[in-house]
C-alpha cells in the first residue's frame, strides 16, 4: 500500500478514537492570535526565555534594525508558536505574533507592506488541518511589483519570516514547503533582496530545514527565532530591535540533508550505521562542513577567550571586547585516544562535548573567568567486550571556544594508565531468561489489611502495605484508569494512574495525574504556552531552564496535576523527525544536564517529571512498529545518557518507555534496559509507565507470559491509559499471574510497591 494512503487511513482511525473518547484538547492551535488574561511575571519569564534561545546564525551589521523596515512573509501574523502534537496544543491564554510584538515596542514597519499582509490574511485564513495531517507550511501570496516597489522607495531595509511547522505522528518531508523553500519563498526572497539593500531574514521554525540558501551574499542576516511560545512576537521584536542582544547558540548540526544519517524513514526498521558519528561528532571527525556548525551562534558584541589546560582541567577566561553588553557559551570539547578498545573499536569522534558554561551578562571590556573539572566518565569510552566504561591511556586534546568547528586547541593532557571508571552489566548480550530467573523476587509476607494512611505517617512500610492487597489491587495498580481525560483528574488530564479503583481508594491511595508536555501544562485550563524544547535547549543555560520548569510545575499544581509528561529526552539525530521541537538536542551531555535541570525546577514549582521517550524514539513514521537497532556503545554513549542524567542527577520519579522496539523488542518489554540499565546501573527507584498505549507482545524466553505480563516482567510498571484500546491487535487483558512460567505474585507485588514507593515520595494524601 503506498505510504500516504497508509497514513491517511491510520489518521483516520486516530481521529476516530479522538472523537470516541473526547481526549482531544486543542488540537492545531497554531496562527493567529488571541487576547487573554496575562500573567506580567510569567510572561517576563518566558519572554526572556524565547529571546535568549534566538540564534544568530550570520550578520553582516543589517540587524539590529533601525529605522523603517519592510516586513514580509505570513509568518509574521500566521506565527507559529509551537509544534504540532500532545507536546504542543496548549490551551494557551494568549499569544503575541511577530508582527504584533513588533508594533507595540514601536518598530517603524513599512505599511504598505504590512497592509497587504493584513488585508490578504482576512480574506486567505491558514487551513490548519487535523491530527498527523497538519501543514507544513502555509502558502506565501506574491506580493504585487507595486507594493514592492512602494516600500523599497521608502527604505532600503526589509525582514522576511519564513516559518515551518512540525509536530507528532507526522515527519517532515524532503520537499518544498517541508524541508526545501516553495517556490513562493524563492520568488519572495529574490524579490525582496532585488530591492532592497540590507534584508534579514527570521526563521520561525520547529525543526532544521534546508538552510543552504541563507548562505547567499544578498541575504545580511538570517535570525532563528525558532518557535517561542505564546511570547514569541515579543521575544522576536527585542532581539531584531537590540534590546536583547542574542546569545542562543544552536544545539545541533545544521548539515546538508546528505549528511545526515542514511538510515531514516523505514517504518519496519532504521539500522543507526552512522554509530557514534552523530551530527558535530562526525562532521569534525571526516571533514565534512558544516552549513553552520553545533554550538554557532553570533552576538551583537564580540567575545575573545583565553584558556589553559591542566590535568583533567581547563581554566578559562572570556572577555567582551565589542560595543555593547552580552552573555555567550564557553564550550570545551575534547578529542580522545582511540584504539584500545577490544571489540569492533570504531575510535572516537575527534570532539565530544564535555562541558558547557554560559557567561553572566558581560559589559564592554568586562571579562569573567571559570575552571571546570572534566568528568572521567565523560573522557571514557564504553567497550562492549568489558561491559566498563574505560578511561584510555594516551593523549588527551582539548578544545575550548565558541562552536564545535572554530574551538581551538588549547592544550592536552596525558593519561598513563588505563582506567575502568565504572564497570556496569553486560546487559545487551546474555542470556536474559537465566538473568530474569535468578533475579526473580520472593513474596511479600502476607500482612493485614492496612491503610495507606498508616504508611504516610511511617507506622507501616510499603512492602506491608502491599502484602496486604488482593491480586485484583495489585493489577489495578499496574494500570492506569481506563481513559485518557480521567473523572479522577483536572479535564483534559493525560491519564491518572495509582487509586484507579474504589477498592484502593477506600484504602487511601490516591489518584495521581499526568498532563502532557513539554512545551505547557495540555489540560482543558488555559496554561502557559513556553518556547520548544529545541529553543530552550539553544540557550544552554541550564538554571534557565529550570526557571521555565518552575513555572511549568507551579502551574501542574495550581491545575491540580501532579506529573508534567516532560522532558522529551530522545536525541535529534535526523532533522525530519516530527518530533524535534519537543526534543533538546544531538548531543548527549547538553540534552541530559537540560533535562536535569528541567526536572528539579518541576519538583521545585510542585510537580514531578516523567522524562520520554524511552528510548530511539527517533522517528515518527510507523512509531508503533519500527525497531531502532543500534549498537551498544552507541547506546549508551548517545541515546541512553540523557536518560542517565536525569536519574543520576534529577532522581526521578517516573519515566515514561518509548512505542518503538530497540534491537527487536519494544522499549516496554525491553528487560535489560528498563531493569537491567535503568533500576539496577542507575539506580532509579521511582515509576516506569508506557506511551500511551502499547502493541501486544509475546516473551520470547516465557511463552505464557505476554502483553501486560511480558511488561510487568520487565519493569514497566504501568500501562497508560488503562482500558482496552480500540484498534486491530491492542487488547489488553489482565496479566497472567502464576502458570508455570508465568508473571509471579511476587513480581506483580514488587510492581506495587515501585508504583506505591513512587506516590509515597510524591509527598501526596
Ligand atoms: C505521546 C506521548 C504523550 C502521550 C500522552 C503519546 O501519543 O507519544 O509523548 O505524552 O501520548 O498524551
Amino acid at each position: 500500500m503506498p505510504k500516504t494512503l497508509k497514513k491517511r487511513i491510520m489518521n483516520a482511525i486516530v481521529q476516530l478514537y479522538i472523537r470516541l473518547t473526547g481526549s482531544s484538547l486543542a488540537q492545531s492551535e497554531q496562527g493567529g492570535e488571541e487576547e487573554g488574561p496575562r500573567d506580567p511575571q510569567r510572561g517576563e519569564i518566558l519572554r526572556r526565555a524565547a529571546a535568549e534561545g534566538a540564534v544568530l546564525l550570520k550578520n553582516d551589521g543589517t540587524l539590529p534594525l533601525s529605522g523603517t523596515f519592510a516586513l514580509f512573509g505570513r509568518c509574521q501574523q500566521d506565527t507559529l508558536y509551537s509544534g504540532y502534537g500532545t507536546g504542543g496544543d496548549v490551551r494557551r491564554p494568549y499569544a503575541v505574533s511577530i508582527v504584533r510584538g513588533l508594533t507595540e515596542q514601536g518598530a517603524s514597519i513599512e505599511e504598505g507592506v504590512r497592509k497587504f499582509y493584513e488585508d490578504f490574511l482576512a480574506a486567505h485564513p491558514a487551513d490548519r488541518g487535523g491530527w498527523g495531517d497538519w501543514p507544513f507550511s502555509y502558502p506565501e501570496p506574491e506580493v504585487p511589483q507595486s507594493v514592492l516597489d512602494e516600500a523599497a522607495a521608502k527604505t532600503d531595509r526589509a525582514v522576511v519570516v519564513i516559518g515551518r511547522a512540525s509536530g507528532e505522528d507526522r515527519d517532515s518531508e524532503p520537499e518544498r514547503g517541508s524541508y526545501y523553500l516553495t517556490d513562493a519563498e524563492e520568488k519572495l526572497l529574490s524579490d525582496v533582496t532585488a530591492r532592497f539593500a540590507h534584508v534579514a531574514v527570521v526563521l520561525n521554525i520547529g525543526s532544521v530545514m534546508d538552510m543552504v540558501w541563507t548562505k547567499r551574499a544578498s541575504i545580511g542576516a538570517v535570525l532563528l527565532i525558532w518557535q517561542g511560545g505564546m511570547e514569541t512576537g515579543n521575544a522576536c521584536a527585542d532581539v531584531l530591535l537590540g534590546r536583547q542582544n542574542p546569545c542562543g547558540k544552536l544545539p545541533m548540526s545544521v548539515l546538508r540533508l546528505d549528511d545526515y544519517p542514511k538510515n531514516f524513514g523505514d517504518p519496519r526498521e532504521n539500522s543507526y550505521d552512522e554509530g557514534i558519528y552523530l551530527g558535530y561528532r562526525a562532521t569534525e571527525t571526516r571533514g565534512i562542513p558544516a552549513i553552520y556548525p553545533f554550538g554557532h551562534g553570533l552576538s551583537y558584541t564580540n567575545f575573545e577567550l583565553r584558556a589553559r589546560v591542566g590535568q583533567g582541567r581547563v581554566q578559562f577566561t572570556v572577555r567582551n571586547s565589542g560595543p555593547c553588553a552580552g552573555k555567550t557559551v564557553v564550550q570545551i570539547y575534547v578529542g580522545k585516544p582511540s584504539g584500545q578498545l577490544r571489540t569492533g573499536d570504531k575510535g572516537c569522534p575527534q570532539r565530544e562535548l564535555v562541558c558547557f558554561r554560559k557567561t553572566a551578562l558581560l559589559a564592554p571590556q568586562e571579562e569573567q573567568t571559570g575552571e571546570v573539572l572534566l568528568e572521567e566518565r565523560l573522557l571514557s569510552a564504553y567497550d562492549p567486550a568489558r561491559s566498563a566504561f574505560v578511561l584510555q591511556r594516551g593523549t588527551y586534546a582539548v578544545f575550548v571556544g565558541f562552536d564545535a568547528h572554530t574551538a581551538d586547541m588549547v592544550g592536552t593532557f596525558a593519561v598513563n594508565e588505563e582506567k575502568i571508571v565504572e564497570q556496569c552489566t553486560p546487559v545487551l548480550h546474555e542470556n536474559l531468561k537465566a538473568r530474569i530467573q535468578r533475579e526473580l523476587p520472593t513474596a511479600l509476607p502476607n500482612c493485614p489489611l492496612s491503610s495507606w494512611e498508616e504508611v504516610c505517617s511511617g507506622k507501616r512500610s510499603v512492602e506491608e502495605f502491599v502484602g496486604g492487597l488482593s491480586d485484583d489491587d495489585l493489577i489495578a495498580l499496574s494500570r492506569g484508569d481506563l481513559k485518557m481525560d480521567s473523572p479522577l483528574g483536572p479535564s483534559g488530564n493525560a491519564g491518572v494512574m495509582g487509586g484507579v479503583t474504589p477498592s484502593l481508594r477506600a484504602r487511601g491511595v490516591p489518584a495521581v495525574s499526568m498532563a502532557d508536555g513539554p512545551s505547557g501544562v495540555r489540560l482543558r485550563a488555559p496554561a502557559s504556552l513556553v518556547p520548544i524544547a529545541t529553543l530552550l535547549a539553544s540557550t544552554f543555560d541550564p538554571a534557565l531552564v529550570r526557571e521555565v520548569y518552575r513555572l511549568l510545575g507551579q502551574e501542574c499544581k495550581e491545575r491540580g496535576t501532579d506529573v508534567l509528561l516532560a522532558p522529551a529526552l530522545n536525541l535529534q539525530r535526523h532533522p525530519l523527525c516530527g518530533r524535534n521541537f519537543e526534543y533538546f538536542s544531538e548531543d548527549p551531555l547538553l540534552a541530559g544536564k537540560l533535562a536535569a535541570a528541567a526536572v528539579c525546577g518541576l519538583r521545585e514549582g510542585g510537580a514531578a517529571a516523567c522524562p520520554k521517550h524511552f528510548a530511539c524514539n527517533n522517528q515518527e513514521f510507523g512509531r508503533n512498529l519500527y525497531s531502532s537497532n543500534v549498537d551498544e556503545r552507541t547506546l549508551r554513549e548517545l541515546y541512553l545518557r540523557p536518560f542517565e542524567i536525569a536519574v543520576r542527577e534529577g532522581q526521578l520519579d517516573f519515566l515514561m518507555t518509548a512505542y518503538n522496539k530497540i534491537n527487536g523488542v519494544y522499549a516496554h518489554y525491553h528487560y535489560a534496559l528498563v531493569r537491567g540499565i535503568v533500576r539496577e546501573e542507575w539506580g532509579f527507584a521511582g515509576c516506569v509507565v508506557t506511551d500511551w498505549w502499547m502493541r501486544k507482545g509475546r516473551s520470547p524466553d516465557f511463552r505464557p507470559v505476554k502483553n501486560n505480563a511480558y511488561r510487568i516482567r520487565a519493569g514497566v510498571n504501568v500501562l497508560m491509559p488503562g482500558g482496552n484500546y480500540v484498534g486491530k491487535g491492542i487488547q489488553f487483558g489482565p496479566p497472567a499471574v502464576g502458570k508455570k512460567n508465568g508473571l509471579t505474585r511476587a513480581e506483580l507485588q514488587r510492581n506495587a510497591a515501585e508504583v506505591l514507593q513512587t506516590i509515597l515520595r510524591l509527598g501526596k494524601k
